[in-house]
């Protein structure tokens, strides 16, 4: 009898072991499946306005910091967003909101600050004016103040780290976009296109260069350190990385 008992057993801790292994893999992708239709409810009747905010404010921020390919992203996305999503009921014509958004491409295109904004602002008041006609006329959207995407930075690192390189490593190295490159070098040093190409060139190099505290460097002993912050060096650092590709093409 034990022998049975123990099989008994046995099987019942087996069948339990099966039943929790299914419970785990077959009511949690249910539930999953719910909450993603939940999801897709709660966004309705117009598609996931949600994003469409955060795309909002990032939209505002990259134009404010003058990543203008970030910006054409960002609007892309919008249009995307708003062209997919079934009109809700009352909506205005979508006319009016595709003109806005075509006006605020061109400024991007044409990197027009001043422009931008105010087109910015216009299609703002598009945003609303379908909420108004929708009776969601409590939901005012607005130009932000802050970002709260605190894990994204809204400047272009390449660019920026161009124009430091340009500022403060231009005074004795050559850069490659600069027409002055003839005349900027100094103290015998190199162009930073020809620094790139070289072997001992690494980004752990040129971080370690501008990170330590040395003065001095290279036969010349010309070369001071330009004590820059942190986000400086990855800037110029993101800079080195894209002359490096281009020097390799
Ligand atoms: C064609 C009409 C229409 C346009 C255009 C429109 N919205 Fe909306 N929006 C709605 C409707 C309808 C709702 C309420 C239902 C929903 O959330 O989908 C809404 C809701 C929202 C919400 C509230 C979301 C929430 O759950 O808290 C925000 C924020 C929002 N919209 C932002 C925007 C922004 C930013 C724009 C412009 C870039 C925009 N909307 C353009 C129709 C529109
Ligand atoms: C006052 C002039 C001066 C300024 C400003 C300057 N450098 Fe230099 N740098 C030099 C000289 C001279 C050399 C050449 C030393 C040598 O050949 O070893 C050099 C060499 C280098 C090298 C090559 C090191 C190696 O191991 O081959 C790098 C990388 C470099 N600089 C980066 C920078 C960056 C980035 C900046 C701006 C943040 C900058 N430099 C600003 C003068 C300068």
């Amino acid at each position: 009898m034990a022998t049975s008992n123990g099989l008994r057993v046995d099987m019942i801790i087996r069948t339990l072991f099966i039943a929790l292994l299914a419970g785990i893999a077959f009511p949690s992708t249910c539930l999953a499946q719910t909450a993603r239709e939940q999801a897709r409810s709660d966004f309705a009747p117009y598609g996931s306005m949600m994003g469409t905010q955060f795309r909002h404010m990032k939209l505002w921020f990259a134009g404010k910091l003058g990543n203008w390919k970030l910006a054409a992203y960002e609007l892309d996305q919008i249009e995307r967003d708003l062209a997919a999503a079934a009109l809700p009921s009352g909506a205005p014509a979508q006319e009016s909101l595709v003109k806005r958004t075509q006006e605020l491409r061109e400024t991007v295109n044409a990197r027009d600050w001043t422009r931008f904004a105010d087109a910015y602002g216009a299609l703002t008041n598009e945003c609303n004016g379908c909420h108004r006609a929708t009776g969601h006329g409590f939901i005012t959207v607005q130009i932000p103040t802050s970002s709260p995407f605190s894990d994204q930075a809204f400047e272009d690192q390449v660019a920026e780290g161009r124009s430091l390189a340009r500022r403060i490593c231009g005074e004795c190295h050559g850069l490659p976009d600069r027409s002055t490159a003839t005349v900027a070098r100094r103290f015998g040093a190199p162009g930073l296109e020809d620094v790139v190409r070289r072997p001992s060139f690494s980004e752990d190099s040129v971080r370690g260069l501008l990170t330590s505290n040395h003065r001095r460097l290279g036969p010349d002993q010309t070369m001071p350190n330009p004590r820059l912050t942190n986000y400086e060096i990855d800037e110029i650092v993101a800079y080195f990385r894209e002359l490096r590709s281009g020097a390799n093409r």
